[in-house]
């Protein structure tokens, strides 16, 4: 297939204002903590503060935290946190329109944080200088017998029935009208990096997952990836687990422990991630996910189609639910809404969208 580009797409800035190192943390607003607790613990997160409005959980590396979840009416998610290099990084990002200023942080960690908004409305905090926690054990690999390369004799393949750690929050996907503006956003102030983008038929962009400019360090093939919608919406965040084992194992636990599942186990194509999808109690979908592709900053943006077929090499087919938007009065509004005003959508693109995802 020959794709015609004839819309821009989203492409690496060549002076951003501040490179961002690290994805740390997202934020959410639920109704219950109890339950969003008890979920996030069998996923494989673990506690770090619970107060009667907030809670903090993380994995086993060192982030103080990497999930905040504060009380509220309705669930809500609000947005995400990137760590950058330094204070002057910091004060860079406090003179764009909008800023907050500079605090001190008063959360798991500390350090000095600022917070934006991005042009879909999701908040952004800026840390800098997080005070980094123990880094908490988990399991080893396990010692495979891979055909005649025999490593394991007289011993047993056991693993124990119970949630995998988590190790780190990998990454966040969201959903847009305002595609262009919203990456352009994040490549211009944050550093982002388009590892591949997915276009529409038009040759208009779909899909744009973006890492982090960490230089020769290699950097999760994505840490942010935005999607075109009709309105903005978070579509799931990713953690990453040791093995292969370790996501089938968080299959087991959390079905056993009554949770709804969403799509996997499978390989990604882009990212290669091996994944399980699971939904938290408000229906926002959590993935488990190992062996990720790395990439240093120098690899060109790669440009494909966008399918259904194209978002895994194995597994069972994604089912029309997952991408499937609650239409709720709400949404609908927001819909026509988005519809008259934003430059990336029109008629003829959401109709695209719903037929290859719907
Ligand atoms: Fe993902």
């Amino acid at each position: 297939m020959t794709l015609r580009l004839a819309t821009a797409q989203p492409a690496r800035h060549p002076n951003p204002t501040v490179k961002a190192i690290a994805l740390t943390h997202l934020m959410f607003e639920r109704p219950d903590l109890d339950r969003t607790e008890a979920f996030l613990r069998d996923f494989g997160l673990r506690t770090t503060l619970r107060t009667p409005d907030e809670l903090y959980l993380r994995g086993t590396a060192p982030a103080a935290y990497c999930y905040r979840a504060r009380r509220a009416r309705q669930a809500r998610f609000v947005g995400m946190g990137f760590a950058v290099a330094s204070r002057q990084d910091l004060l860079k990002l406090s003179r764009l329109p909008g800023a907050s200023p500079i605090v001190r942080a008063d959360r798991p960690g500390g350090g000095e944080m600022l917070t934006l908004v991005d042009p879909s409305g999701f908040t952004v905090e800026i840390v800098w200088n997080q005070q980094p926690a123990d880094v908490l054990p988990h399991r080893a690999l396990l010692t495979w017998n891979v055909g005649r390369a025999v490593a394991r004799v007289d011993a047993f393949q056991r693993l124990p029935a119970e949630p995998p750690e988590v190790l780190r929050l990998g990454h966040v996907v969201l959903e847009l009208a305002d595609f262009q503006a919203t990456s352009a956003w994040y490549t211009q102030h944050l550093g982002l990096i388009p590892s591949d983008v997915q276009v529409l038929p038009d040759g208009s962009p779909a899909v744009a997952f973006m890492r982090l400019d960490l230089g020769d360090t290699p950097a999760d093939h994505h840490t942010l990836a935005l999607a075109q919608g009709f309105m903005p919406l978070y579509s799931h965040s990713a953690y990453e687990v040791v093995d292969t084992d370790a996501v089938g194992m968080g299959q087991r636990v959390l079905r056993e422990r009554g949770w709804k599942h969403a799509w996997g186990m499978g390989r990604h194509i882009l990212g290669s991630q091996i994944f399980d999808y699971w939904q938290d109690p408000w229906g926002d979908k959590h993935e488990h996910y190992c062996d990720g592709d790395l990439l240093t900053a120098g690899l060109r943006t790669g440009i494909h189609p966008v399918s259904r077929d194209a978002m895994s090499q194995w597994g069972p087919p994604m089912p029309a639910s997952f991408t499937r938007p609650r239409m709720t009065p709400a949404a609908l509004g927001a819909l026509l809404r988005n519809l008259r005003r934003s430059p990336d959508l029109t008629f003829d693109k959401l109709l695209t969208l719903a037929k290859l995802f719907g």
